[in-house]
Formats: structure tokens, C-alpha cells, sequence
């Protein structure tokens, strides 16, 4: 299997198992979205949650918020999202569609690294570089990727809001009113979760670039004078988020981004990358915001964002450690570096090898004949008691044995549970792993 059929048989298997379905399917799909499943919303929640539990839960420095998507428009104006969050646009002279120029140079060959527009243009014009239909090809200028909308019954330039392409802004707006509430010790933390939107020129490669997604953000604010100690300790976080997410070692890659290529207030940029199916893209990104969000919202709203240390005069507008983490690339990951596909008793199995911590249903419960009153009876009895325990467990008793292995394989059910007539005589149940595919004698309460 190569990693484009391993691709498209991780989207086909993600429809078929009730994962992620295209966005709108029934009216022909709308392109750059996608709906999570039951299965999906289960697995994507179970990642949230766990960086909820690690960054947020388990320690003192920091605190969760949640903002409204819609803000004032002054936000992305002072953020210098206005002017400056834009991609390269190119457009087909003949069928105007539009294409990202420094994704047409790539697929094509060029390396379009800390290129300008005008680089990118002469690049295009020196090698004949044509559109995907074999045509001539315009300038290349930028495109905003803000959604733009208007809030309340007039649309006017005052009414103008845009859907948040970014948590983070509803970070930096809040951090005076978590100053004013807690007052914590610097360094200290806000952490959000929450969709946000770009309009990307050409959504595609599945969830990994999607108009509507999800972020997990973190801002750290710091002493200026001591930045690079919490870049180095969001670093190792970092690498103990994707141990946790079960994401093998030799995967994940750190780049230092280039100046040219690093987000306009970064003054330093780790990527994280992942080894996908797709290649090796961006998983999440570790940045060093300085002062800049802060110190925009002052000038801006002359508000003071300054921290005083307790105790002393020292003040300053702390500046910023930003690990900025998409939800769907790391379900993406979760499900690429989970897809297996082996062979049991001579036959081709797909199973996902999910950690189970991050298993949508746990465990499957079933009775060995459904035709059975005896052995259906017991197995509810099982199936409600370990309902109540770990709420994540199936009843499944449709079609064979075999066939409900299989599907259980499919969606990454790391154990299944079979009632069978032995359990009506010592209550024992086997227990078969997903992995391994061994089963075991085991009494319920063993579980
Ligand atoms: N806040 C950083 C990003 O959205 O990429």
C-alpha cells in the first residue's frame, strides 16, 4: 500500500465507519468542510480532552478561557490580520479559477521558500508555468483569508465582523480581565479551544486544510527577560503531546521556520511536523509572539497591558509563548499513524490501532448466537454494568462473530467481549484483543 491508497482508503474507511463525512453531503458537498461523525465527533473530543486535562487541569500556571468567535472588527485591525493575513493568488486566464501560487510552483516543482509575490510572478512567467487546464496564468497577488461578515440588521463598514481565523485573539483580549480576576504569578497561561475559519484559496488533503477547524491555543506570557526558558519548556511539552497522542517519535520533526517564511509577529517558529500519508507537513506550531499582540492592544485601545511583578514597581507587557495546535491535523495523525492493515487466517484485515485512551468505544459486547435468549440476556446484563463503568462500550450482535471482529477492528475497539455458553456455566467471558487477536477466559469483574 503506498501512501496515496493508504490515504484514500483512511477517507473511505472514515465515511464508512461514521468518523468524517464530507460537509453538506447531501447537496453535493461544500467545499474546505467536513462533519465529524459519531465516531469522529468521539475521538476528536477524546484528544481535546486530554489537552484540556495536560495543559490546562494538571497545572497551576494556567487558565481556560472562551471567547465569542465574532469580535469587534478593531481586533484584527490592531492583530494585523486585516493586512497582512493573505495568501498568493493566482488565476487561470481562461477558466478564472483561482489556485494558490505557492502550492502550483511546489506541485510543479519549483521551491517557492521566502519567495514575494513579484519572485513568485517572474518564477512563473521565466518557466512557462501553467494552470492544472494548461493555461496562461495572471500576476500573483494576495488573497485575505478572513471570512468577512456583518453583525446586526445594517450592513455597514461599521457592522463589519469577521469569523475568528485564529483562538488566539481571544486570548490576548481577555488577559487583562484574567489579570484583573486572578492576578497570577508571571509566567502564566491562557488556554483556548475553538473553531476558526480561513478562507483557504484551495482546500485540500482531507481534514489537514479545511475552511472551518478547530485549534487548541496556548498563549504564556513571560518575562521578557527570560523567553527562551519557556520556548525550550513548551518545547518539550510539545514532544510529551504527541507521546501522548501515541504518534511514533521517528514521525514528528521540528523546523525552524525562516524569517521569510515565519508568521508576521513571530520572531521565532518551530514547525511541528508530521510524517502524513499526504508527506511532511505541519502538525502544530510552537512561536515566539514577543510583545506584539499586547502591545497592539494597548496602543489600540489604550488600555495598559503592562504586569507589575507583586511586591515590586518592575513593570512591563509580558511577552508571548504561543504552542498553537489544529485539532483535525491531529486527528489526522491519530488516524494515519492507526491504520493498519495485516492478515488474519489468510485474509486482509483493516484495523486502527488507536491508543486506548483515545478509542471511540472501548469495548464491544456481544452474545455468541443472537438467536439465543439465554446468551443475549447475560450479555446485556455485562453490557449495562460496563456501560455504566466506562460509558464508551458498544452492544453489537449484528451478523457473525467474524464479521463483528471486524468492524469492531475498523473503528478501533481495542477489546470485544463475547457471552457464550460456557459464561451461563462459570460466568467467565472471552475477551479478544484487537491487536494481538488472542482471546481469553476472563470473569466480567476481571475487566
Ligand atoms: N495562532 C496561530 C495560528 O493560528 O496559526
Amino acid at each position: 500500500m503506498n501512501d496515496q491508497q493508504k490515504m484514500e482508503n483512511i477517507v473511505s474507511l472514515a465515511k464508512r465507519r461514521g468518523f468524517i463525512y464530507p460537509g453538506s453531503d447531501v447537496y453535493g458537498g461544500l467545499s474546505g468542510t467536513w462533519d465529524f461523525g459519531p465516531l469522529g465527533v468521539t475521538l476528536k473530543r477524546n484528544i481535546m480532552q486530554l489537552w484540556w486535562k495536560m495543559f490546562v487541569e494538571e497545572r497551576d500556571d494556567m487558565y481556560g478561557v472562551d471567547a465569542a468567535i465574532l469580535m469587534n472588527q478593531k481586533v484584527w485591525q490592531a492583530s494585523g490580520h486585516v493586512a497582512t493575513f493573505t495568501d498568493p493568488l493566482v488565476e487561470d486566464e481562461v477558466t478564472h479559477l483561482r489556485y494558490r501560487a505557492d502550492h502550483l510552483l511546489k506541485d510543479a516543482g519549483y521551491s517557492v521558500d521566502g519567495l514575494s509575490l513579484a519572485d513568485m510572478t517572474k518564477l512563473i512567467r521565466d518557466n512557462n508555468v501553467k494552470s492544472p487546464a494548461g493555461n496562461d496564468l495572471s500576476d500573483v497577488r494576495t488573497f485575505n483569508m478572513m471570512f468577512k461578515t456583518t453583525v446586526g440588521p445594517v450592513e455597514d463598514e461599521s457592522s463589519v465582523s469577521y469569523l475568528r481565523p485564529e483562538t488566539a485573539q481571544g486570548i490576548f483580549t481577555n488577559y487583562k480581565n484574567v489579570l484583573d480576576s486572578f492576578y497570577p504569578d508571571l509566567p502564566f497561561g491562557l488556554a483556548q479551544q475553538g473553531k476558526a475559519f480561513r478562507n483557504e484559496i484551495s482546500p485540500r488533503d482531507f481534514i489537514f486544510r479545511s475552511r472551518e477547524f478547530e485549534q487548541m491555543e496556548i498563549e504564556y506570557f513571560v518575562d521578557p527577560t527570560k523567553w527562551e526558558e519557556s520556548f525550550e519548556h513548551w518545547r518539550k511539552q510539545v514532544w510529551a503531546w504527541t507521546t501522548a497522542l501515541g504518534l511514533p517519535t521517528e514521525s514528528v520533526h521540528e523546523l525552524e521556520v525562516p524569517e521569510n517564511d515565519r508568521a508576521h509577529y513571530s520572531k521565532r517558529t518551530i514547525d511541528f511536523e508530521f510524517d502524513f500519508p499526504i508527506g511532511r507537513e505541519e502538525l502544530l506550531g510552537l512561536a515566539y509572539r514577543t510583545d506584539f499582540d499586547l502591545g497592539n492592544i494597548q496602543r489600540e485601545s489604550g488600555k495598559n497591558m503592562e504586569y507589575t511583578i507583586k511586591g515590586t514597581n518592575n513593570k512591563f507587557v509580558p511577552h508571548v509563548i504561543e504552542p498553537s495546535f489544529g485539532v483535525e491535523r491531529a486527528v489526522m495523525a491519530v488516524l494515519s499513524s492507526a491504520y493498519t492493515e495485516d492478515e488474519v487466517n489468510g485474509e486482509k484485515r483493516i484495523f486502527l490501532k488507536l491508543p486506548e485512551h483515545l478509542a471511540p468505544v472501548k469495548l464491544a459486547v456481544s452474545p455468541l448466537l443472537k438467536n439465543k435468549p439465554e446468551l443475549v440476556e447475560k450479555a446485556r446484563a455485562i453490557y449495562a454494568d460496563l456501560k455504566k463503568k466506562y460509558g464508551a462500550v458498544m452492544w453489537d450482535d449484528n451478523g457473525n462473530i467474524g464479521k463483528r471482529y471486524r468492524r469492531q477492528d475498523e473503528i478501533g475497539t481495542p477489546k470485544c467481549i463475547v457471552v457464550d455458553f460456557t459464561t451461563l456455566e462459570d460466568g467467565t467471558v472471552t475477551v479478544r484483543d484487537r491487536d494481538t487477536t488472542e482471546q481469553k477466559r476472563v470473569q466480567p469483574s476481571e475487566l
